[in-house]
């Protein structure tokens, strides 16, 4: 059935799928650790669900925020103008105008650049969507200029945290999730559940009251398959070291690039996965799973990439250092030349993430990440050996030095 263009919106898009580029030979996200799981055991978080709702994903969780804050047709979402399309999906699906903002080059708010977004067209009841990209929180003075902002134009602020350890009120890194209206996180990127997505609002108070009771049914399979998969999957093992074949990547046919009307949602949101659900399995694996081992290893793991960098030149690291506290989703990188390079780095089958379809805006920061900014996974299940075939592979690609560098298993 096809969809109208939603007026003034469009995608740009990247499809890999002419390239077949192999799948990550390293996990991007951390996989479930089977000594942690014993029935015994209860070392991680139970979520307090009566201030807290639990979706599959944090898109659900979006899309009840932005409902419960009013957004509808003839109201208007403003999205941070680098995005991934499960951020503007939920606004879309309500029926409301989507509006980019721009974003510094290290991925914060340009508060005076939204401010004459807010002027020119004045308007009360909208939403403004806050995304504390890849767990580095937007800083103190700039959420209090957006929380006066907001107070000034009578805009809803929907905390996005789901690049944060957020998993409800009563486990808050840095604060980060009590400064909007409401909140939204997405463990799974965190913690190895096959799903949720959480959502609380600023005052605590519970959520539930005139709800329908959560759904329960087939996620238990889903879950329980999702995991069992994992589990097969040997997940910290490394590939067996081979040369990357630098010149196969670059003989292959080419990714297809184009831009296109937005006529609506994007595949990734399913409005049949909408509301709350029952998520035995996660709760289990969240209770089981020690968020200061989680913490730790995430943050030596972002300090390892960093010094990893210092090796390649063509990786320059979105963030020199690590903020106190700060428990990291993945390591952004910029990448000098993703045209020649990209290609070359998942053809050799390393893991890496993109955000390349996306609403397109004038903004000079989403259009250099959109292909350059590299999201590479730090996450507590990296074995030494994975990284050491990360490290041999990514100077093979980019050195041409894999063969003989110093530290690599032979
Ligand atoms: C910044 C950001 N916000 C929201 C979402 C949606 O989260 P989920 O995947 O849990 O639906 C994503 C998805 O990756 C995201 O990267």
């Amino acid at each position: 059935m096809s969809r109208a263009p939603v007026p003034g919106l469009r995608r740009l898009r990247f499809d890999a799928s002419p390239c077949n580029f192999p799948r990550a030979a390293v996990p991007m996200l951390a996989p479930v650790d089977r000594r942690q799981l014993s029935l015994l055991r209860r070392d991680g978080v139970t979520l307090d669900t009566t201030r807290t709702q639990v979706f599959l994903r944090g898109r659900y969780g979006l899309h009840e925020a932005f409902r419960r804050a009013g957004l509808g047709p003839g109201k208007r979402l403003f999205v941070p103008s680098y995005h991934c399309p499960t951020m503007a999906d939920p606004g879309l699906r309500l029926g409301a105008d989507i509006v980019l903002y721009p974003l510094k080059d290290d991925l914060t708010v340009d508060v005076q650049a939204l401010q004459r977004l807010l002027q020119a067209e004045p308007q009360s009841g909208d939403c403004l969507l806050l995304t504390h990209f890849f767990g580095i929180a937007q800083p103190v003075a700039i959420i209090k200029e957006l929380q006066a902002l907001c107070a000034a134009h009578q805009l809803r602020l929907i905390e996005d945290c789901s690049h944060c350890l957020a998993l409800g009120l009563s486990s808050l890194p840095e604060g980060i999730g009590s400064h909007g209206d409401f909140a939204v996180s997405s463990p799974y990127k965190f913690i190895p559940v096959p799903e949720m997505g959480l959502l609380w609002s600023k005052h605590g108070g519970t959520l539930d009251a005139s709800d329908t009771p959560p759904a329960t049914g087939r996620q238990g399979w889903r879950q329980a398959a999702t995991l069992m998969r994992g589990w097969a999957a040997q997940p910290g093992q490394a590939p067996a070291w081979k040369a990357p074949n630098t010149k196969s990547a670059t003989s292959a046919a080419p990714a297809r690039e184009w831009e296109e009307d937005c006529v609506g949602i994007s595949s990734h949101y399913l409005p049949s996965e909408e509301g709350r659900y029952r998520l035995p399995i996660s709760n289990f694996i969240l209770e089981r799973t020690p968020l200061k081992l989680v913490t730790e290893r995430r943050r030596e793991n972002f300090q390892r990439w960093l010094s990893l960098c210092k090796g390649l030149p063509q990786l320059q690291p979105l963030h020199a250092t690590l903020p106190d506290a700060c428990v990291p989703y993945m390591f952004p990188v910029l990448l000098d030349a993703p045209s020649t390079h990209f290609a070359v780095l998942k053809d050799a089958g390393l893991p890496i993430w993109r955000w390349d379809d996306e609403l397109a805006s004038p903004c000079d920061t989403a259009s250099r990440y959109r292909l350059g900014l590299l999201h590479l996974p730090c996450h507590q299940g990296l074995s030494e050996s994975q990284w050491q075939w990360m490290e041999r592979t990514l100077h093979a690609c980019l050195n041409g030095a894999g063969l003989s560098h110093a530290g690599a298993v032979a």
